[in-house]
């Protein structure tokens, strides 16, 4: 191996990725006083936070009856018992101040008439513990929340003292002898540089794996860097198995079109016009949680009442909606609808299909985001020195299905409780202990290996093959047989990897390179998706087994736990649901049978 020169960077707090919750955290802890860095492989407000449409979920209570504690029953209830209550009940209740706080940052939130936030409904948001109308409780800036909260993210970041490093890709965490993180080595894409960032902390914030799928709402560059690194760290993932569905992407575009449309009124619709909806969820309709609609819709597919030429999709109508309603809350969608389905949504529904839209499992952590372990028969053990958040993390808040407008949310709440946390815990401008001089060693070899790659598959074909598996076998309806499948095949294609072929050989500006770092992410958590899913024998939230139809508290509430080592080979453990509350503000929810 030639000798890699290294440039040195020592921080107080790292942090990587600069979508959401990267930008909440970086300002945050900047705002403590802490010496920090965000390094990220797109400049900051190309991040994919930007696409997100129809708002962020927090109780304001602005266009109606609502309370943080009916947020927290629609939470636990939408998570099918699956998520922890101590983490709900963070979030549901900081929700409240972290929108105000967004607001007095300078979000462009639409308003209502008296001055207020705009709040639309979203699926599974109600009142009364359930009993009560839905809830208005989305925030919404139009349908580009996203790109409202995005940007004003990175204004507050530039009025922070935070360090920049943009265009930096990630290659691998820095671990310890202890087990504890120390920092991340990071390639300078544009000069082709290699960086090493100690710190006290290192906080992943580098979003989801949604292109382990072949069609996702997510941006090409959602590729789980942080859960690609943290595997090979040899540390374990949380509830890999549940991936969910977004009713609605666009046919054979698989861009997104906001839940905020049906909660302004829009209909899903079969090859008869009918609104069968109403059959699945008769109080919530259309606006179920997205693993009931999503499944209600393959359902209606499966049994011949698809619409188009090959029987195959749904439609989307929001034609009675009106140009008023259109123009004012859904500008986007209707150019996306135009876009990339070449329809007048005035006139004509749009032709929409469940689509890979987020990853509910993630790096477990506990509420102040700090990564856990199972070690030594505790199941919170802290990892010294690494954090998660937003979607690279697994709080867990969304358990098996997450509610619509609940990921923004849990990007700012957790983006904020990661800077609270290192603001009592990190020194600032701490001493951080000599690093083991070969502690880079193993990251280097791995660089210099796949830079001189030289195998007869190249990466794209590798890519494919993953992203074709997974959307054939770990889909929105699953059995034994397909999952056995899919774990063989998954096993050949990560196997594969070894015969990878990188052309360029370079350090600059190696595209090449790059996209076969995030392939090798991608696959470690395609694996550790697809055996979790195998191994889950019950239904619940979005994993939902035809051979298995049935929630199984006694033996499947808990949390699995997947590792991946270097030759494949995966192993399971698993952690208990948290079923407490961190105050006697709210009581527990006890599990029920899940019905809208
Ligand atoms: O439908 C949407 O606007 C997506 C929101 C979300 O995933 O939270």
């Amino acid at each position: 191996m030639p000798a890699y020169k290294i440039h040195e960077h020592s921080f107080d707090m790292v942090v990587v990725g600069a979508g959401g919750a990267g930008l909440r955290a970086t300002f945050g802890l900047a705002q403590k006083g802490l010496k920090t860095a965000c390094i990220t492989k797109v400049f900051p407000t190309r991040s994919h936070t930007v696409a997100a449409q129809g708002g962020v979920a927090a109780a304001l209570a602005n266009m109606g009856e609502d309370d943080w504690r009916y947020h927290f029953f629609d939470t636990v209830k939408g998570s099918d018992w699956l998520g922890d209550q101590d983490a709900i009940e963070y979030m549901c209740r900081e929700a409240i101040p972290a929108i105000i706080e967004l607001e007095h940052y300078g979000v462009p939130f639409s308003r209502t008439e008296d001055g207020k936030i705009y709040q639309r409904p979203f699926g599974g948001m109600t009142t009364r513990y359930g009993e009560g109308p839905p809830a208005q409780r989305t925030c919404a800036a139009a349908d580009r929340t996203g790109h409202a909260i995005l940007h004003t993210l990175y204004q507050q970041s530039l009025a922070h003292d935070a360090q920049f490093f943009i265009e930096y890709f990630a290659l691998d965490l820095i671990m310890d002898a202890n087990g504890a993180c120390r920092g991340v080595l990071a390639l300078d894409m544009s000069e082709g540089t290699l960086h090493l960032f100690k710190a006290q902390g290192t906080v992943l914030a580098t979003g989801g794996y949604g292109r382990a799928y072949f069609s996702a709402t997510s941006a090409h560059t959602c590729t789980g860097d942080g859960g690609g690194m943290v595997l090979r760290a040899g540390l374990s993932m949380q509830d890999m198995e549940f991936v969910q569905f977004h009713p609605t992407g666009i046919y054979g575009a698989g861009c997104l079109i906001t839940e905020g449309v049906r909660g302004e009124g829009g209909i899903l619709r079969n090859s008869n016009g009918e609104r069968f909806m109403e059959r699945y969820a008769p109080s919530v309709k259309d606006l179920a949680p997205r693993d009931m609609v999503s499944r209600a819709m393959t359902m209606e597919i499966r049994e011949g009442r698809g619409v188009g030429e090959h029987k195959d999709h749904i439609l989307l109508d929001l034609t009675h909606l009106g140009p008023e309603v259109i123009h004012e809350k859904l500008p986007g969608i209707a150019e996306s609808a135009r876009i990339f389905a070449n329809v007048d949504v005035e006139k004509q529904p749009i032709p929409v299909i469940p689509t890979v839209h987020y990853n509910m499992g993630g790096i477990p952590t506990n509420y102040h985001g700090e990564v856990v372990q199972l070690k030594n028969g505790n199941p919170d053990e802290v990892v010294p020195g690494l954090y998660a958040i937003g979607e690279a993390a697994c709080v867990s808040v969304h358990g098996a299905n997450r509610l619509g407008s609940n990921s923004l949310l849990d990007l700012v709440v957790f983006g904020r409780a990661v800077a609270n946390r290192a603001a009592e815990t990190v020194k600032r401008d701490g001493k951080q202990a000599k690093l083991a001089a070969d502690a880079c060693d193993p990251a280097l070899a791995r660089l210099d290996q796949l830079r001189n790659a030289n195998g007869g598959t190249p990466t794209a074909v590798i890519r494919d093959n993953m992203q074709r598996t997974m959307q054939a076998d770990a889909a929105v309806f699953r059995t034994g047989e397909t999952l056995s499948d899919g774990v063989r095949k998954m096993r050949e294609i990560h196997a594969s990897f070894a015969d990878v072929k990188v052309s360029d050989r370079s350090l600059i500006w190696n595209s090449d390179l790059i996209e076969t770092y995030e392939l090798s992410n991608l696959l470690d958590q395609a694996l550790v998706t697809i055996v979790s899913a195998e191994n889950r024998t019950e239904s619940r939230g979005a994993h939902a087994r035809e051979d298995f139809p049935d929630r199984d508290d006694a033996n499947w509430q808990k949390h699995t736990l997947c590792s991946v080592d270097e030759g494949g080979q995966t192993q399971i453990d698993y952690r208990p649901v948290h079923m407490y509350t961190l105050s006697d503000d709210v009581a527990v929810v006890p599990p029920k049978k899940r019905v809208y």
